[in-house]
């Protein structure tokens, strides 16, 4: 099957999230499947020009136009001698190549138009038919759109699939944005049109032939407004799939890892007690107590509930436990960390920044992982402390409620510890659960660990998934 896969961000050639890790993942795994031709296109931001482990030639260069813009559109493609998955990257100085920004500059809307305008002219350009275009989340929304609306003829049995990652963020624009940006034909300003604006996140739901997200119990979710950000009536009406994401099980290895002083694996779990003296020793806390260490690696927003964390900090200290936190974010809860590491040193530390390496030792060193999101549409550093032996504290939410079954004290299945209404009392009862278990009976908190490392979370089967639905809409 010939796929193409459009996005704004694919590791290992930039990434800001959890949709990078996906797009690294998910067409690796795709092509590694028989009779599969994979493209991925990814625009050619400033940072990957100057990157010069990437490397690419050029393959053709033409001219769009975007409403009354005439924009330059080079296609480039990664040299590599993987001929099942090309990687495609779209050239323009003016929105990608000279800027330092991958998001969040005043023309967003008008940056990832083009993107998804150039995507389908490379297409055409490289007669590349896709049996399905897969775009991700709204920077490549109007890539469905242009596919049907500008493309039909030319790939009129092309189907779509549009992914949300996160349905937070739409594409918002003011009613102008249709025919000054995009400049779509006119019957489609219905679909994009949403609450007296455009909205191109709303237009790809409308449009797609079928609309996927990246958990099970998120695509529940977004049927109710509470988590849908205003799309819930929208997303009530569509064809509306959930699909787990994996992670990629050779990048977050213990066992081969080479950010951490000790490997270890299930098998040889002791490897792991030597990353948490060291990661003890790295961060400056106290290493003559048996205290278990709880950590968060995360972006310090809102909804990945810091607030809860911050409301329950005094009590949760008055356990026999330690604390480390790293990540950067919104100020106040920089701050109130800070301040927080300040007043029980030794026995908290926080590092205000992103850093991979540094967060694997996290995952490595930590007792428990805590997770306290308001929403989380799958989440995957709860996949990454299992898959390191960290048990997991989360809210049951989105996938880490697909992805951490509760711990059950009898039968022993489960494996994590859970709270199910966004409340600081019910996560610092979760966490005082996890404790309890951990001082009082070690020999099973270890077994559990150990579960936890040996489960699957590799993309074999999310990839299946997206295969059986690939073949089922082009079947039709
Ligand atoms: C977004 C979501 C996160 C998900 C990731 C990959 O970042 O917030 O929950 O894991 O996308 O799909």
């Amino acid at each position: 099957m010939k796929i193409a896969m459009v996005a704004s961000e694919a590791a290992p050639f930039v990434k800001t999230g959890g949709l990078g890790d996906v797009m690294q993942a998910l067409p690796a795994e795709l092509a590694k499947l028989r009779g599969n031709e994979i493209c991925l296109f990814l625009p050619y931001y400033k940072r990957i020009k100057q990157n010069s482990a990437i490397e690419v030639e050029q393959v053709g260069s033409f001219s769009i136009d975007l409403s009354w813009r005439e924009s330059y559109v080079g296609i480039l493609r990664l040299k590599s001698r993987r001929k099942k998955l090309q990687v495609y990257f779209i050239d323009n100085d003016y929105y990608f190549g000279a800027r330092g920004t991958i998001y969040g500059d005043f023309d967003d809307g008008e940056r990832f138009a083009y993107f998804s305008k150039a995507v389908m002219a490379a297409l055409y350009y490289l007669d590349f038919k896709p049996d399905v275009l897969h775009c991700h989340d709204w920077q490549a929304a109007p890539a469905v759109i242009y596919c049907r609306a500008l493309y039909g003829t030319w790939c009129p049995a092309t189907k779509t699939v549009f992914t949300i990652h996160n349905v937070e963020y739409q594409g918002w624009a003011d009613t102008s944005f249709f025919e000054n940006t995009l400049g779509l034909p006119e019957e489609y300003r219905g679909k994009l049109t949403f609450d007296g604006a455009i909205n191109v996140m709303k237009g790809a739901i409308e449009v797609a032939d079928i609309v996927t997200t990246v958990s099970k119990t998120y695509a529940e979710e977004l049927r109710y407004p509470y988590y849908a950000h205003r799309l819930d009536g929208v997303l009530r009406g569509a064809w509306l799939w959930g699909i787990t994401n994996g992670i990629d099980t050779s990048v977050y290895n213990p066992e081969t890892d080479t950010a951490l002083a000790y490997n270890y694996s299930a098998k040889k779990m002791f490897g792991k007690w030597d990353n948490k003296r060291a990661l003890r020793e790295e961060m400056g806390l106290r290493t003559d107590t048996d205290a278990p260490v709880l950590a968060m690696v995360t972006r310090l927003a809102g909804h990945k509930g810091i607030d809860l964390l911050c409301y329950i900090a005094n009590r949760l200290m008055e356990r026999e436990v330690q604390l480390v936190v790293v990540g950067t974010g919104e100020k106040q809860y920089e701050y109130a960390l800070s301040a927080l590491a300040r007043q029980y040193p030794g026995r908290v530390a926080v590092r205000l920044c992103f850093d991979p390496a540094l967060a694997s030792r996290v995952y490595a060193g930590a007792d428990m992982y805590l997770m306290p999101s308001k929403s989380e549409p799958c989440g995957l550093s709860q996949l990454i402390a299992m898959r390191y032996g960290t048990v997991p504290v989360v809210a049951a939410t989105g996938g880490l409620r697909d992805t951490v079954p509760p711990y059950n004290g009898q039968t022993h299945e489960g494996r994590g510890f859970t709270f199910q209404s966004y409340n600081a009392d019910d996560f610092l009862g979760a966490i005082d659960r996890a404790v309890g278990l951990y001082y009082n009976d070690r020999d099973q908190w270890n077994a559990l660990a150990k579960h936890d490392m040996e489960c699957d979370f590799s993309w074999q089967a999310p990839a299946a998934e997206y295969m059986q639905l690939y073949t089922e809409l082009t079947s039709k």
